[in-house]
């Protein structure tokens, strides 16, 4: 039997409708102003406790999402008092994200595009701001500083060049179009060459036989040929990690959209297919997808993996032909009417973020990370909530990415 629900029955799922939609923005709008003051001066944490964001200062790989927030806010309200206070905010995050890669106060990563897309590229797209401009260039510029021409990709995290660090992840791929945009606005075409290098990398090794995906992929720093595939954030080496996939889907949609490449919609369709196939029957995914129904009482969510997941079918749909691109624009709003229903906040007394069950990091016997986050609200699974719906309510919104 299989204990998943399988593709066929998933027709048999109500997509959220546009009335839904605009509730349900509305309400992650309210939330939005309700602790805009709470918040002033930092930033939420990666992941809540108790369901509710404590401040910090702006550090991590997450803050820029909380600043997405403010701009999605900024988009939809009407009324220019709250209007202006959603704009004043996120210019004051602009200036905090400006500073940042100024001073270089931790940068050492790749994470430049989770940071400055949906902060400082969103402020330059929505406002015109300079800042928000000479900031993202900065980010950029620094990304383009973790390139390894042996075996051609971006570093993750580490010592640069050493063998225990010699690697990129999958989310990696949603940090890229920072470099596309930066090549548009600069003209120099250095950006977008170590983006196409590391996205050719990325899709020749991530997607396994069976298309689940690899976390991590170390390569060889002599010969730069692939090394060994690894978990850090997943159950084990051998499974596949629910937001990875959902990074993979997303990060497939980049790939199709930024390099035109006809082949990686077979790769879009495959990891999507495996993520779809793999979700327990409220269609909320477990953190991990060697999960499924049954493991309720003892594993955990990640509720953040189906609204990536969706914001990739959304963005993938306008690269497909017709019945293709109906077929994930319908899938898509399955999910986030899954997520609307059933993980949603609905009471933004009890919460100050807009989706319940992430998991940012689970422990297993099996994985080398650490404990953060698990069952909670995390800031990014907030941001795509709101992207994803933005997405629905209007097809042509202008993305951050
Ligand atoms: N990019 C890190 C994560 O998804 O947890």
């Amino acid at each position: 039997m299989n204990k998943w629900i399988t593709d066929s029955s998933l027709s048999g799922y109500p997509g959220i409708t546009q009335g839904e939609i605009k509730d349900a923005l509305s309400l992650c709008v309210s939330g939005v102003l309700k602790y805009l003051d709470d918040f002033d001066g930092g930033f939420p944490q990666a992941s809540s406790v108790d369901n509710n964001y404590i401040k910090d200062k702006n550090r991590g790989w997450t803050t820029g999402f909380y600043t997405g927030e403010v701009w999605l806010a900024y988009e939809y309200v009407k009324d220019p008092v709250n209007k202006e206070k959603l704009r004043t905010a996120a210019e004051k995050q602009v200036t905090s994200f400006y500073g940042r890669i100024r001073d270089k106060f931790d940068v050492e990563h790749h994470d430049m595009g989770f940071l400055y897309s949906p902060s400082c590229v969103a402020a330059y797209k929505l406002t015109g701001s300079k800042e928000g401009r000479e900031a993202a260039i900065m980010a950029a510029d620094k990304l383009i500083t973790r390139f390894q021409p042996v075996g051609e990709f971006i570093q993750a995290w580490g010592e640069m060049g050493a063998a225990d660090n010699y690697r990129f992840i999958i989310d990696c791929l949603l940090n890229l179009p920072l470099l596309y945009w930066a090549s548009l606005e600069t003209g120099d075409e250095k950006y977008r060459d170590i983006a196409e290098k590391h996205i050719h990398t990325a899709m020749k090794y991530v997607i396994r036989d069976n298309d689940s995906t690899w976390h991590t992929v170390f390569m060889d720093n002599t010969s730069g040929a692939f090394h060994h595939g690894a978990t850090c954030q997943g159950y084990m080496d051998g499974s596949a990690w629910a937001r990875g996939q959902a990074w993979g889907i997303y990060g497939t949609a980049m790939a199709c959209k930024y390099t035109g490449r006809k082949e990686y919609i077979d790769y879009f369709k495959r990891v999507t297919g495996y993520f779809l196939g793999h979700l327990p029957d409220d269609l909320c995914p477990f953190w991990d997808l060697t999960f499924g129904n049954g493991d309720e009482k003892t594993e955990p969510r990640d509720s953040s993996s189906a609204v990536i997941a969706a914001c990739g079918m959304l963005e993938m749909s306008k690269y497909l032909d017709g019945e293709d691109a109906a077929h994930y624009t319908a899938l898509a709003g399955k999910l986030v009417k899954a997520v609307y229903d059933n993980y949603s906040v609905k009471d933004i007394d009890s919460s100050n973020g807009r989706v319940l069950h992430g998991t940012y990091s689970k422990k297993s016997p099996y994985n080398t990370c650490t404990e953060e986050g698990v069952d909670e609200c995390v800031i990014w699974g907030d941001y795509y909530y709101m992207e994803a719906l933005t997405r629905l309510s209007n097809p042509g919104w202008n993305i951050y990415w």
